[in-house]
This record gives C-alpha cells, structure tokens and sequence, in this order.
C-alpha cells in the first residue's frame, strides 16, 4: 500500500468532474472446491486504486462527490475468523490507512444507498465482472440483474480511465520492480529450456519465481511449444529439438501491478536459418515499435507500421505479395498477426479492461477498426507521458486460418499460399516489452533481457555449459 496521501489525492482527482455517490465494491474470496478453500484472492484493481486496502475482507467504499466524504463499509473479522487467521485489522483501522476517517459496518449500506436512492441522488458504479458484485449491486440498487451491467456509469468509467491510464511515480516505480520479477521469469525459462522436459516442467519453474518475487502470475503462463495459438493454456508437450518455444508471461506484485513479457526461444539453444528469418522480422516490428512510441501518435499508428513491417519482411520471404502497406492497411498481414501491437499495462495485465476496452484504448478521436487483425487492437488512442503498454508483435502460421483463407480465397493478391504451406508446422514467435511513455519518447521497463537472436543463444549457451559441468 502506498501512503494515505496518494489515495487522499487520487479520490479528490475523481471528484472534480462528478455530482453524486460512486459505489466501490471490492472482491470477495471465491470458493475453489468448497467454501473454506479459495482461488488466490485477488482485490479489484479499483478499489485498490482508490483506497489501497489488498485485504479479503467484505468492504465497499462510497465517494460522495456532493459532500466531499468518503465512506468504508467493511464487516470485521469474527473471534473464529481470527482463531482461524491470527489477528486482523479492524476496518477503523484500514479506513484509516487509506485516509478515510467515516468506517461503518457492512450492513449501514443498504440503509445509506435506500437513502440517497430516495433523495434521487445519482448512485455511479463501473461494470461488474464479478458475479457476486452483480448479485450485490442488484440488490443494493433494486434493479434486475440483467440491468446491472448495462446501467453501470458511463461517466465514472471515463473519469477512472483517464486517471488510471496516467501512472504516477509510485506506480512506475512499483511497475519497474515488477517488470524485472518478469524479466527473471523469462531468463529462468531461457536458462532451463531444454528438449526432452514438459512445458508444464519449465512453467512451474517460471511461477516459482512469479511467487518468489511477487505475489503470483499477473495471467495464465503461455509456455508453448504451439506459439501458434495466441493464448494457448496447454503445457503437456514434450520440448523437442527444432521447435521453437512462445513464452508470454508475468508477475503481479504484492501491490497489485502486473508485468507482461514474451520471448520466444529455440528449444536446441539454437535457431534455424528459417526461424531466425521470422524473429528477426518481429524483432524489428518490435524495436521499431519503441523507437515510434512517443506522446502525442496514436498507438493505431504504431500498429500500423508493425503490421507494414511483418508484411515487408515476409514479402521479402515470399510469402506475401503486392505493396505491404496496402497489404497492412486492407488486413492481409492478419493470417500471420491476428492480433494487436498491444494494451495498457497496470494494475490489470489488459489494464481497465473490465471498463470495456473501447473506453480504454479509443476515445471520440480514434475508433476501432472493424477489419479482422486490426479489430484486435486494444490500444489505439494517441499516447501520453505516463501511459504504460505493450509492445507485441508477432508471426503465426495458424493451420485452420491458413486453411479457411485459401478456401475462400481471401487476399490472394497479397498471399502467396503454396509458400505459406510450406511454414505449417512452425508454431508461432512473440515478442514483447512494456514500455512507458516518457515526455519525449519511451522507455522499455525492467532490466535489460536477451532480445535478438545472439543474445538469447549466449544465455542459452551459457546455461547449457553450467549444465553439463
Ligand atoms: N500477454 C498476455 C495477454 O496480453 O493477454
């Protein structure tokens, strides 16, 4: 948690622009397998924006704009819970801790909503993904369920978004901390890839150290021999020499921000003449991407020229053809990179996700692209210093997409497919940092880890030597 001051600050921030009361439920613990045994708690990135407090305990917080007053409702511990626990703190002394000096019990909420309900007061709250804050919400505000998410406030979710998208020091400082947990994450995966193991081997070496250094993974580990598949959750195959492994991970810090790497690795230590001419095209959409990234272009720019890139490069390998950039700009290069350059990075890994990526990552300037690829982007708005994101480009040869295109014909005058056939079978390569956006440029955050093909083989290399020692 960080000093009461920066919560004291960042709930005057939101009041500037509201009437009303805005309600912050937090998360609950969520039963796994029964009531007493939970998924590891995680708090909503909201409320832990606003009041700071990580702790499982039944809360909500009120800011009410009109009367410039802020309001824990919590539910202490029982003698059980704390014969169960050890000893815990009261939620006078939480509220304290966040600068609130009004805490009341857990079941004044309903009264205090009824109340300000009667008034006619605007009662704002964002959109909750949590079934359990739906029901809640529900309710609390009288109102079907089926209307809880459409009726969240649209005002506070822009109010929440500006603030959160703008990093303060602390938040980079927490941010840089994290990042290198991330970086470790993925050095120990370079330094323990070797062929004969299961991902899921190396995965639980790469979480050991998400706990070690932090609280957990910030995301399901994607550590696939089949870096085909975006998000592939499987880890059950065996390395094997020759194939490449898409690494995307991160760690969450104990404060709750996420980082976000992929690397992607030769299971031998070292890449075929084939794969190093595919990385080293995602390797220069990714540099390339940094040195663009500044205050002021909009993030689909950048996009744009990655996707130029990735169709520039594999023309050149005669896999596309035609112009890249008329390549790009119809969505050609969509059969390698179906997805977008990247998202916002904070307290969530797709930060604020959850208050809908489009009043995140575009604005009234810029809106999303409806064509395939593009579509994906999560970012596209102009960038401003303190903004943190993703920098990701990739190249897949996705076997059902390939297949579906070539059947229906689709960008023939860009796609060579009796070249493209040829790749089936080469899995996928990723590669991403997470960069701030400074007054003047960028800069990648974390420690410095191994990116071009030199580098990664000489950590591969190394690690292999110490092996055999
Ligand atoms: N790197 C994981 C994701 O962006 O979903």
């Amino acid at each position: 948690m960080f000093n009461k001051e920066i919560y004291l600050k960042r709930r005057k921030q939101l009041s500037k622009n509201l009437k009303g009361i805005a309600l912050f439920p937090c998360n609950n613990e969520a039963p796994m397998s029964y009531p007493a045994n939970c998924y590891r708690f995680r708090q909503d990135s909201t409320f832990n924006y606003f009041f700071g407090l990580l702790e499982p305990m039944r809360m909500a917080g009120v800011i009410d704009f009109d009367n410039n007053q802020t309001i824990l409702f919590g539910e202490d511990y029982t003698i059980d819970d704390i014969v169960w626990m050890g000893p815990q703190p009261t939620i006078k002394e939480l509220a304290e801790r966040s600068g609130i000096t009004d805490s009341r019990s857990y079941d004044q909420l309903q009264s205090y909503i009824n109340k300000a309900m009667k008034e006619g007061r605007t009662i704002h709250y964002l959109p909750p993904y949590r079934h359990d804050n739906q029901i809640l919400i529900s309710k609390l505000l009288n109102m079907p369920i089926d209307d809880v998410c459409p009726k969240a406030s649209q005002a506070l979710i822009h109010e929440v978004v500006e603030l959160r998208a703008v990093k303060g020091p602390e938040e980079v400082e927490e941010m840089e901390k994290i990042c290198n947990v991330g970086a470790d994450m993925q050095l120990t995966a370079m330094r323990n890839c070797r062929a004969g193991i299961i991902e899921q081997q190396l995965t639980g070496m790469v979480e050991g150290v998400a706990i070690s250094g932090g609280e957990g993974t910030s995301f399901a580990t994607i550590l696939s021999q089949n870096g085909q598949t975006l998000h592939n959750p499987y880890h059950r195959n065996r390395l094997a020499n020759g194939r490449l492994l898409l690494v995307d991970l991160g760690a969450e810090s104990h404060s709750g921000y996420s980082s976000d790497y992929t690397r992607t690795i030769p299971v031998s230590g070292r890449f075929t003449e084939r794969q190093k001419a595919i990385y080293n095209i995602v390797l220069r959409a990714n540099l390339e991407s940094i040195g663009m990234a500044r205050p002021g272009i909009p993030y689909w720019d950048v996009h744009m020229n990655a996707c130029t890139i990735i169709a520039e490069g594999l023309t050149q390998l005669g896999l596309m053809k035609g112009d890249p950039k008329e390549a790009a700009k119809a969505g050609a290069h969509a059969l390698f990179m179906p997805h977008g350059l990247g998202h916002m990075l904070g307290l969530d890994t797709h930060d604020m996700e959850n208050l809908g990526e489009n009043n995140v990552g575009y604005d009234n300037e810029i809106k999303r692209s409806t064509i395939f690829g593009h579509a994906s982007l999560r970012c596209g708005r102009r960038l401003k210093p303190g903004f943190i994101v993703t920098v990701e480009p990739g190249i897949y040869f996705i076997p059902e997409l390939i297949d579906q295109w070539e059947r229906e014909g689709k960008f023939t005058e860009f796609i060579n497919y009796r070249e493209v056939r040829k790749y089936i079978g080469f899995g996928g390569v990723r590669i991403e940092d997470d960069i701030l956006i400074t007054e003047d440029g960028c800069r990648v955050l974390g420690k410095p880890l191994p990116k071009t093909v030199a580098a990664v083989e000489a950590v591969m290399r190394a690690a292999a030597a110490k092996r055999k020692k």
